[in-house]
């Protein structure tokens, strides 16, 4: 399959791209959930892997992103890379990354981000910076010297793609939109008007 034909083959030449042209996080995309009721909520997480199986970013399963895929296991993202004026849209269900896969990647981790995610009880109240300096202060005493391990609530998720949407900006507004829709055999590519 040529990138014409395959998304992700596309997805990786935009990434690229986006890599040598936007000063930070090219990976950086806007996720969005919804709780049962349907209240849609929406932040910026970090791309940690992208292939043929999915599109890979890793959270703490009690904040309220992972309340919501816990009861809605489906999300939306959204990548815009400003210097390029482009966008990559995407959604579909999520899949668990293996505890293996996230036990990998998490030992690629800087220790203090180890740390951290051990400290952080994502989202909830805290008094200040103080509450936080102590739980990690803590943790950083709890494991020592020794090998910080995955926190069991730390954990990957995998959009699995139904649709994903290539945006580039045209003069006047006459924009290219092209969406890839997942079909039995393959993708089928749709132009849309911008
Ligand atoms: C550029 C950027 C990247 C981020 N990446 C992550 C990430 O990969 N994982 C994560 O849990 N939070 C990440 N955050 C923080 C989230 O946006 C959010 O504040 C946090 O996960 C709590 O979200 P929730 O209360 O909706 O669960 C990032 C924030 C920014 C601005």
């Amino acid at each position: 399959m040529t990138a014409a034909e395959d998304p992700m083959a596309l997805f990786h030449t935009w990434m690229e791209r986006a890599s040598c042209a936007e000063r930070d996080d090219p990976t950086a995309m806007a996720l969005a959930t919804a709780d049962p009721t349907g209240r849609p909520a929406v932040r910026m997480v970090l791309l940690k892997q992208a292939d043929a199986r999915g599109f890979v970013f890793y959270t703490h399963a009690t904040s309220p992103k992972g309340l919501d895929l816990a009861a809605n296991p489906r999300a939306a993202l959204c990548f815009h890379w400003a210097q390029l004026a482009r966008q990559v849209r995407v959604d579909g269900d999520i899949t668990p990354v293996s505890d293996e896969e996230a036990d990998q990647y998490f030992a690629t981790r800087p220790r203090l981000s180890q740390i951290g995610a051990w400290a952080s009880r994502q989202s909830q109240p805290m008094t200040g910076r103080f509450e936080l300096e102590q739980a990690v202060a803590g943790a950083a005493l709890r494991f020592g010297a020794s090998k910080v391990p995955r926190p069991p609530n730390w954990k990957g998720y995998r959009v699995v793609p139904q649709r994903i949407e290539f945006w580039e900006e045209r003069p006047f507004r006459h924009h290219d939109r092209r969406v890839f829709v997942r079909e039995d055999a393959g993708w089928r590519v749709q132009w849309l008007f911008p």
